[in-house]
């Protein structure tokens, strides 16, 4: 047996079976297109209806590696050497074409001639009654004591999901030669040993299909479905125990050791992190590049729970700022010789990543140091109920939680917190059932039924059915605030976030007030509104909805529609619709998208949508069945309901949606498309605001108009009111800094006179600036002398000269002379200058001089000279 690498074993495996017939078929997405799983789990997934006969097959042989995700394990990955969460599965399968003797034959000549793995070290199961199995393993030379019989449990598989195709199954085992414990006197053996035998193969005799009570029945044909893990074989192959020791994991485990700064190998605690890392960047990787973004329910959630467990990991490991999206990398290159799609996605999901990233460690760091507390106080016990408000109100996952308390074996109550779980669903449920309760119409189970002729008019002849005061049906009403049901209505009630029509209703002797309408059951619809004059039941009427805004609603719903086909265009098919809401006025529309959308993405959906307005195409609507109109790629919302028939609306193959809505019967009906606004609704949801046809008209009107009045105020021409309004704000912005500045010079008065000295009954006090000029100098000279009554002396240094000012108040003329004291002063700093008995400035040179100046001042005022 010789080394083989992991893209070595897949091309042999595929095209072994190539020269069987077979023909090889692309990995199908981890997304099954079936109700019943969240994920493809095994290779056979996207071949059921096959197997189930529902489909006819277009190869009856075909050989594929298909990626999977299973979750059901998650809590062993990362501990035992063949757990993972993203696996890959080679495989062939028969439709109806070969059965048991072939697949075992080509099993057994693949694994022996091909990977040329010992016979010696080869064994197999068979399912205890397929004597048929057991006799073909026999010819093609497994040693009877080698064929090991299993029961149900072991050797029966499928169906994946809860009904299904499924069927015995055969394996086969590789001896690693590991010891492990045997029970006593007997030879070890696949079903009497755990670790030592490895399952590479299962080959499943896929006859039967499952039902909902568990029953089977035999399918029209019989098939074979085979699966082999990949990861296994490639550690046989590599002669490694753990299939974190391959070629697949290696450069992986490498990048982490890289980006974490940690050493594989060394501390099995550590390791145990590396591993999950390791395997969840590979699970949330692929699941990311085949549409799943991070949520709290269904697939979302699982990944958010794959990789909230690598984040937690990366954080036990040191990791402070976000780490797995720079480790996505290295899947994406180990990979993408198989799965190109990694390569065209790849940033998008390192940008998924790292926002998830940033949502979770901080959270995650904080959460921890909680429980770390908690259990510190109570002796290493975490109480159902801690656990529960851990969980519901700082949103702490609950197996992390689990993992936290294996690690520092602390007691979790999980029963008390699954019962506490149990109870807020049942509160959550009750809550519901109140609403549903509360909702009830009165309309339930009434014969009636209203003829909805919206779609092709705006007016109708039609007859009063019911009128319905407060929630009385009566036979007539007059004045009054009512319902009315009719027996045909052009009026659409709310629904797939169309808004109502609104109109009138005009009969013999009154007129009704349309506001809303809305259908309280399946069939019936109802005008909410205000009665003047009377109406009777039977009553011929006239029903009219107010074009005006039908029109603009109806611009707006198609626009909707473009504005989604445009989104998923220029971001992406990651987007989907995660509410809408279309009136008269504008159009919302949420959407499933991780970051700010650029203004060039905005400008380019603006375009897109634009263009087709401008091409004119007409807007076709056609009624099909659901399969029918899901197979030719109509887009379906998972919150909406269908009967078996749909409507589908098609803007030539630009859009294509199911969907109840009124629509413009041309795309030029809906004029100029432009988005108002771009924001974020919750983590991972945007929302885009947009205006079209008459309200395009409007916003324009109203930016003109704005504008119009800032030019007014400006008094500039347009095309010079940025430049102006910009010059206005650095004005502004200097002109606050002198305030500022000024504020700081008003402050230093105040310290200024705090350092004031006395002689005899006279304050006097002198100070240096730095950068004062002269006409300040003078006005704070003043202001000092005037509340100090005492002699000051400023001092300023001004562009590498000296200029100071001196006052004497006048009460001390007799004493000081302001020009005599400058004299004096000047003559110390190198210049000259005098002035009257009460004020003098001088200026000078010697700026070392200054303390020396300071002290001659003061010498005079104290009369020492
Ligand atoms: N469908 C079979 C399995 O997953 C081959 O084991």
């Amino acid at each position: 047996m010789r080394y083989m690498t992991s893209e070595e074993i897949r091309e042999s495996f595929l095209s072994f079976f190539e020269s069987k017939g077979h023909k090889r078929l692309p990995s199908a997405s981890l997304i099954p297109d079936d109700p019943q799983l969240l994920f493809t789990v095994a290779g056979m997934v996207p071949f059921k209806p096959i197997f189930w006969g529902k489909v006819e097959p277009v190869y009856t042989r075909v050989t594929t590696c298909q990626k999977c995700v299973r979750t059901n394990d998650i809590e062993n990955v990362g501990r035992t050497p063949r757990h993972h969460t993203f696996f890959e599965m080679l495989g062939n399968f028969s439709f109806g074409d070969y059965f048991k003797r072939e697949a075992i034959e080509w099993a057994w000549e693949f694994v022996t001639q091909v990977l040329q793995m010992p016979e010696e070290k080869l064994w197999v199961s068979v399912y205890e009654e397929d004597d048929e199995a057991f006799e073909i393993w026999r010819s093609v030379g497994v040693p009877e004591r080698k064929i090991v019989r299993m029961s149900k449990e072991d050797n029966f598989w499928g169906p994946a999901g809860p009904t299904g195709p499924c069927g015995p199954c055969s394996e086969i085992f590789y001896d690693t030669g590991v010891e492990v414990p045997v029970p006593e006197g007997q030879e070890p053996t696949p079903a009497n040993t755990d670790g030592r035998f490895i399952e590479i193969w299962n080959l499943v005799f896929t006859e039967f299909y499952q039902d909902e009570e568990g029953k089977l029945h035999p399918l029209p044909k019989k098939n074979i479905d085979t699966g082999a893990g990949l990861e296994r074989i490639a550690a046989m192959m590599q002669g490694v125990y753990w299939n974190f020791d391959t070629d697949l994991f290696k450069p992986i485990i490498d990048r982490i050791q890289e980006v974490l700064n940690v050493k594989y190998k060394e501390d099995p605690k550590k390791d145990v992190s590396i591993r999950v890392i390791a395997d969840h960047v590979r699970a949330v990787t692929f699941m990311i590049t085949d549409g799943v973004l991070p949520s709290n329910e269904g697939r979302g959630y699982v990944l958010r729970r794959v990789l909230r467990r690598a984040l937690r990991h990366g954080v036990l490991l040191g990791a402070k700022e976000p780490f797995l999206y720079k480790i996505v990398e290295s899947v994406v290159s180990k990979m993408k010789s198989v799965y190109p799609e990694l390569l065209d996605k790849r940033s998008f999901v390192e940008n998924v990543v790292k926002n998830e990233e940033l949502r979770f460690i901080s959270n995650l760091t904080r959460g921890t140091e909680m429980v770390h507390k908690i259990a510190s106080s109570t002796g290493g016990r975490i109480s159902a109920e801690d656990a529960f408000k851990l969980y519901d109100t700082y949103g702490f996952p609950i197996d992390i939680l689990k993992d936290i308390a294996r690690e520092n074996n602390y007691a979790l109550d999980e029963e008390g917190f699954e019962r506490y779980l149990e109870e807020q669903r049942e509160r959550s449920r009750k809550a519901q059932g109140e609403v549903e309760f509360a909702a009830k119409t009165g309309y339930e189970g009434i014969d009636l039924e209203t003829v909805f002729v919206g779609y092709d008019t705006l007016e109708s002849k039609s007859k009063v059915l019911k009128i319905k005061f407060g929630d009385q049906f009566v036979e007539s009403a007059r004045d009054c605030d009512c319902e009315v049901v009719l027996d045909v209505t052009p009026f659409y009630a709310e629904k797939g976030g169309q808004v109502a029509d609104t109109g009138v209703i005009i009969g013999r002797d009154g007129k009704f007030e349309v506001h809303y309408v809305y259908s309280p059951v399946e069939g019936v619809i109802v005008h909410k509104g205000r009665l003047n004059g009377s109406l009777s039941i039977g009553e011929e009427v006239q029903a009219r909805v107010d074009e005006g805004k039908r029109k603009a609603t109806m611009r707006n719903h198609t626009a909707t529609h473009l504005l989604h086909a445009a989104l998923r265009k220029v971001l992406g098919t990651h987007v989907r619709q995660a509410g809408s809401l279309v009136e008269p006025a504008r159009l919302r529309f949420d959407f499933t998208h991780y970051q700010a959308l650029s203004d060039e993405e905005i400008a380019a959906i603006e375009d897109l949508v634009n263009e087709v307005v401008l091409s004119a195409i007409p807007v076709e609507i056609e009624v099909k069945p659901y399969d029918e109109a899901v197979k030719e790629g109509a887009i379906a919302l998972f919150d909406e309901k269908y009967g078996d028939f749909v409507r589908v609306v098609k803007v030539g193959d630009f859009s294509e949606e199911l969907c109840g809505g009124t629509h413009v019967k041309n795309t030029g009906e809906i004029g100029l498309f432009k988005i108002v606004s771009e924001g974020a609704v919750s983590a991972g949801v945007r929302r885009i605001e947009a205006v079209t046809g008459l309200n395009s008209l409007k916003l324009f009107r109203t930016l003109e108009t704005r504008i119009r009045s800032i030019r007014g105020i400006f008094d500039v021409p347009e095309e010079q009111l940025v430049e102006k309004i910009q010059r206005l704000v650095e004005e502004r912005k200097r002109l606050e800094k002198e305030v500022s500045e000024l504020k700081r010079k008003a402050i230093s008065v105040e310290d200024i006179i705090a350092n004031a000295k006395e002689y005899g009954g006279v304050k006097y006090v002198a100070h240096v600036f730095d950068g004062v000029e002269p006409e300040v100098l003078k006005q704070l000279v003043d202001d000092l002398s005037d509340r100090l009554k005492g002699p000051v002396l400023l001092i300023s240094k001004l562009e590498g000269k000296i200029l100071f000012v001196v006052k004497v108040p006048k009460e001390l003329t007799s004493d000081y002379h302001a020009g005599n004291i400058a004299k004096a002063v000047a003559q110390v700093l190198g210049g000259g200058g005098g002035g009257s008995p009460t004020f003098a400035q001088a200026g000078g040179r010697s700026v070392d001089m200054i303390p020396k100046a300071v002290e001659t001042f003061e010498k005079i005022v104290r009369k020492e000279v």
